[in-house]
């Protein structure tokens, strides 16, 4: 399974980069709010640090400037994937830009119907978003197993990027599904490994440590 990180933190980025669990990175308009960063500058400076799949939203509405602001991201560096959204013009854009041979992730996926368009329309990556569909009542993780199993059914080749997602069981249930790719903000990649067991443990060796009085490698 890939991991990719879902901000445009460029210190949070690193920190898990250099722990070798960044295979890619998304961004959206949202994220780049956050980080008060230029869409390029971050863009280029994420892209230099990691190899893998950068994502970069479009935002225009009609396929001719999606078209348009995605020749100009993907124009940033060569690990740029251009982020459209999951309307018809999103997928006039995509078939568009992967044909001239740019890596294209289709975005705000909530139905199998939408995701089977997006692979038709040549998409590298489906973003289908778990919480956002939990929040409404909804079973964000059901939308994971359907897009896995058409997919499979039909020989589909693009990859299913899980996004939208909140919990450490959300990764572990992708996992299970067989979901390509998670992308997750990074305090749930690093809530991956915290256990009340594991805290409990250490606290235990380290009360009996002190008592045996030695000390390792002195
Ligand atoms: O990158 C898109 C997606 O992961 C957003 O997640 O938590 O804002 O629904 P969220």
């Amino acid at each position: 399974m890939r991991f990719f990180v879902d901000t445009a933190d460029i210190a949070a980025i690193r920190e898990l980069h250099e722990l070798g669990m960044v295979d890619g990175v998304t961004t959206n308009p949202s994220l780049i709010l956050k980080s008060g960063r230029n869409i390029a500058e971050v863009t280029r400076e994420i892209c230099e640090m990691v190899p893998g799949p950068v994502s970069a939203e479009v935002v225009a509405s009609d396929a001719e400037g999606m078209i348009r602001e995605g020749k100009h991201l993907a124009q940033i560096a060569p690990n740029v994937t251009v982020k459209v959204p999951l309307t018809w013009d999103g997928l006039k854009a995509c078939k568009a830009l992967t044909d001239d041979g740019h890596m294209v992730n289709v975005t705000l996926c909530f139905t199998p119907a939408q995701a089977i368009l997006a692979a038709k329309a040549g998409a590298t990556f489906i973003s289908p978003f778990i919480g956002r569909l939990d929040d409404i009542g909804l079973d964000g993780m059901e939308l994971i197993a359907d897009i896995r199993r058409i997919y499979d059914n039909y020989g589909y080749e693009t990859n299913v990027l899980a996004a939208s997602i909140r919990s450490v069981n959300h990764i572990i249930e992708c996992a299970r599904i067989g979901a390509d790719v998670i992308t997750a903000p990074p305090a749930v990649i690093k809530a991956m490994a915290s256990h009340v067991l594991t805290d409990k443990g250490l606290e235990q060796f380290n009360a009996d440590w002190a008592k045996t009085g030695q000390k390792i490698g002195l």
